[in-house]
C-alpha cells in the first residue's frame, strides 16, 4: 500500500529503491517469500522509464526461434564486451520470466490467439512481445504497481540519498521526502537499488526526469564498483520539437518497414549498412543519422512509414500515432522529423548474475545495474528482459537457501575519479547536460573529453552540499558524468556506442571493462 512516510516502520527485511519494473518485480517476488518489504521512490509510483517503454520485451518464444539465436544476437550487438555467462542466463531464462509477468497480470498483444511478435534492429527473428501496441511499458508498470500496492509498503516522493554502510555491509538507507523535507533512516537486512538509468546526464534524452543516475552515484559513494559508464546508448529516432518533451519513435516502427531519409531526400542507411540498412544495430543507425544531419546542416532526418494506412498505424502504434498527431504530424502522410537522443545507460553498478554488488548486503537490478549482458551496445528490448531475469535471481539468492553464494570479487584493476579540484561558480544542471551532449555524446575525441572531464571535476569541487531533490540529482549527474567522461577519455578505441574520431576502430587490447571504485574514505 502507498503510505505516508510517517506510517512507515523504521526497519524492514528488504528496502528497494525505485518503482520501475525492476524494483516492483523484486519487491513482489520478495513478498512471495514472506519478507517485509519497503519500496521508496522519488516521484509518484509510476514515474519511471518503464512506463515509457514502447517496443516491447525480447524472448525467443516464436516458432523457429531459440534462446541460442537470441544469445548470438545479444553477443553480436554487444561488440566484444558482453559477459557471455550473464547473456546466456538472460536468453535462456527469458520465457520463464515472461510467464511471471503474465501471472502478475500483464496482457501481451496477440494475433489469432497467438502472442504477437515484433521485429527490432539486430534481432535475427521476430521475438519482441508487446502490449497495448506500443504501450508495453505502461501495461507492465500498471500491472506490477497495482499488485505491489496490495503487497508491500510504498513511500512515494521519498528519495534515497545515502546508503548506510555499517561494518562493511549495507544496513539501510537515508531518505529525503521531497514534499515535506523530512529526513529519515530506514534499516534493512538488504538494500536493492533499482533506480534506473542516467539519461538525464544529457541535454537530449528519451528518459524521464527521474533518470539521473542516483543508483550508480549512491553505490559509488558507498564503496561499490561502477562499470562501463562510457557506454551510453543513443537512440536514433526521437521526436525532438521545440516546446515539447522529447518523445521516442520506437524502433518497432522501422521493424514494420519505416525507412530513414536525409532532409535532401536521400535514403541513407543502405550506404552505411548495406545488408541491414534501417535495422542495423542502434549505434550504427544513430551515428549515420548524426552524420547525415551534419552533411545537410539539419537538426533532424526523416522517418517514413507512409506506405501504411492510418487505421493500421493507429492500431499498431497508438501512442506514437497520437503523439505525432498532437504535434501536427500524420504518420500516414508525413515523414516524421527524428534525431538521436541519449536513451539507455549500459554502465552501472557492477553485479554478478545474482544481483550482488561488491558491498555485502547491497544489490542492484535493472538499468542501474551492470550485469554485463549488454556489453558496449544493448540489443533492443533486452532491457526490460534484463530487469526481470536478474531481479528474479536476486530474490532467489536472498531467500531461497539452496542458491549458491558466489561472492563478487572486487576488481584488482580499478579507477578512482580524479580528485575534485578547482574554483569558479557552481554548475547548473543545464550546463552539465549541455557539456555532456557536446563533448561526451555520440561522437567523441580526446580534446573534447579531456576538457569535459576537467570541467566536471572543477564543478564537483564547488558543488554545494545538496539540500533538496534537485541538489541530490545534480550531484548524481555530476558523478555519473565524470565517470562517463573519464572512462571515455581512457578508452582509446571505438566500440559499440563509444565512438572516437581519433581512434575510430576497436582495439583488442581494449576488450576489457573500466571499473570505478572510490578510494577508501572518499565518497
Ligand atoms: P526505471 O523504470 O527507470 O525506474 C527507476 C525508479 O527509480 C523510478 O521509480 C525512479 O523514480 C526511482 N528512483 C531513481 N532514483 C531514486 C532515488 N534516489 N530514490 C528513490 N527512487 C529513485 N527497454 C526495452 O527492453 N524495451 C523497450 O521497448 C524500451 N523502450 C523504452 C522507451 C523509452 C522512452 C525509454 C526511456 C526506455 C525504454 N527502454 C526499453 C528501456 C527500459 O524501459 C528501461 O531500461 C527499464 O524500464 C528500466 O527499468 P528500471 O526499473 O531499472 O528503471
Ligand atoms: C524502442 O521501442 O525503440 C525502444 C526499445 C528499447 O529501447 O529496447
Amino acid at each position: 500500500m502507498i503510505e505516508p512516510a510517517t506510517a512507515a516502520r523504521d526497519s524492514y527485511d528488504l528496502v528497494v529503491v525505485g518503482s520501475g519494473i525492476a524494483g516492483l518485480y523484486a519487491a513482489i517476488q520478495a513478498r512471495e517469500f514472506g519478507a517485509s518489504v519497503l519500496v521508496v521512490t522519488k516521484g509518484d509510483i509510476h514515474e519511471a522509464s518503464t512506463r515509457h517503454a514502447q517496443g516491447g520485451i525480447a524472448a525467443a518464444v516464436g516458432p523457429g526461434d531459440s534462446p541460442a539465436a537470441h544469445l548470438a544476437d545479444t553477443i553480436e550487438a554487444g561488440a566484444g564486451l558482453v559477459d557471455e555467462e550473464a547473456a546466456r542466463i538472460l536468453c535462456f531464462e527469458a520465457a520463464d520470466r515472461i510467464k511471471d509477468l503474465v501471472r502478475y497480470g500483464v496482457h501481451f498483444d496477440t494475433t489469432n490467439g497467438e502472442v504477437a511478435l515484433g521485429r527490432e534492429a539486430a534481432h535475427s527473428a521476430s521475438r519482441i512481445l508487446h502490449a497495448r501496441g506500443d504501450g508495453t511499458g505502461l501495461e507492465i508498470e500498471l500491472s506490477l504497481s497495482s499488485l505491489a500496492q496490495r503487497e508491500v509498503t510504498i513511500l512515494e516522493h521519498t528519495q534515497a540519498n545515502r546508503i548506510v554502510v555499517e561494518d562493511g555491509r549495507a544496513a539501510g538507507i537515508e531518505t529525503f521526502t521531497t514534499t515535506t523535507g523530512e529526513r529519515r533512516r530506514f534499516g534493512a537486512g538488504r538494500v536493492v537499488l533499482a533506480t534506473g538509468g542516467a539519461g538525464q546526464m544529457y541535454r537530449t534524452t528519451t528518459n524521464p526526469v527521474v533518470s539521473t543516475g542516483d543508483g550508480a552515484a549512491l553505490a559509488y559513494a558507498s564503496g561499490a564498483e561502477v562499470q562501463d559508464m562510457e557506454f551510453t546508448q543513443f537512440h536514433p529516432t526521437a521526436l525532438v520539437l521545440p516546446g515539447r518533451p522529447v518523445f521516442l519513435i520506437s524502433e518497432a516502427v522501422r521493424g514494420e518497414g519505416a525507412r530513414l531519409f536525409a532532409t535532401d531526400g536521400r535514403r541513407f542507411m543502405p550506404d552505411y549498412d548495406p545488408e541491414r540498412a534501417e535495422l542495423a544495430p542502434r549505434d550504427v543507425v544513430a551515428r549515420a543519422a548524426h552524420a547525415e544531419m551534419t552533411r545537410t546542416g539539419s537538426d533532424h532526418v526523416l522517418l517514413d512509414i507512409t506506405d501504411r494506412d492510418e487505421a493500421w498505424l493507429a492500431a499498431r502504434f497508438p501512442q506514437i500515432y497520437a503523439t505525432c498527431r498532437e504535434a501536427g504530424l500524420d504518420m500516414a502522410r508525413d515523414r516524421i522529423p527524428v534525431s538521436p537522443a541519449a536513451h539507455y545507460t549500459m554502465g552501472g553498478v557492477r553485479t554478478n548474475t545474482w544481483g550482488e554488488t561488491t558491498v555485502p548486503g547491497l544489490f542492484a537490478v535493472g538499468e542501474t545495474a551492470c550485469t554485463g549482458v549488454h556489453g558496449a551496445n544493448r540489443l533492443a528490448s533486452n532491457s526490460l528482459l534484463e530487469t526481470v531475469v536478474f531481479a528474479h535471481r536476486t530474490v532467489e539468492r536472498l531467500y531461497r537457501q539452496s542458491t549458491p553464494a558466489p561472492a563478487l570479487e572486487r576488481s584488482r584493476d580499478h579507477l578512482h575519479l580524479s580528485p575534485a579540484r578547482g574554483n569558479g561558480g557552481p554548475p547548473t544542471v543545464q550546463a552539465v547536460r549541455d557539456l555532456m551532449w557536446r563533448s561526451v555524446g555520440i561522437i567523441r575525441d580526446a580534446e573534447g573529453l579531456r576538457a569535459a572531464a576537467e570541467q566536471l571535476t572543477r564543478w564537483s569541487a564547488v558543488l554545494p552540499e545538496p539540500l533538496d531533490r534537485a541538489g541530490y540529482e545534480l550531484r548524481s549527474i555530476l558523478v555519473c558524468g565524470r565517470m562517463a567522461a573519464e572512462a571515455a577519455l581512457a578508452r582509446e578505441e571505438s566500440r559499440g556506442a563509444h565512438y572516437r574520431t581519433d581512434f575510430p576502430e576497436p582495439r583488442e587490447s581494449w576488450r576489457r571493462h573500466l571499473v570505478f571504485r572510490a578510494a577508501e574514505g572518499v565518497a
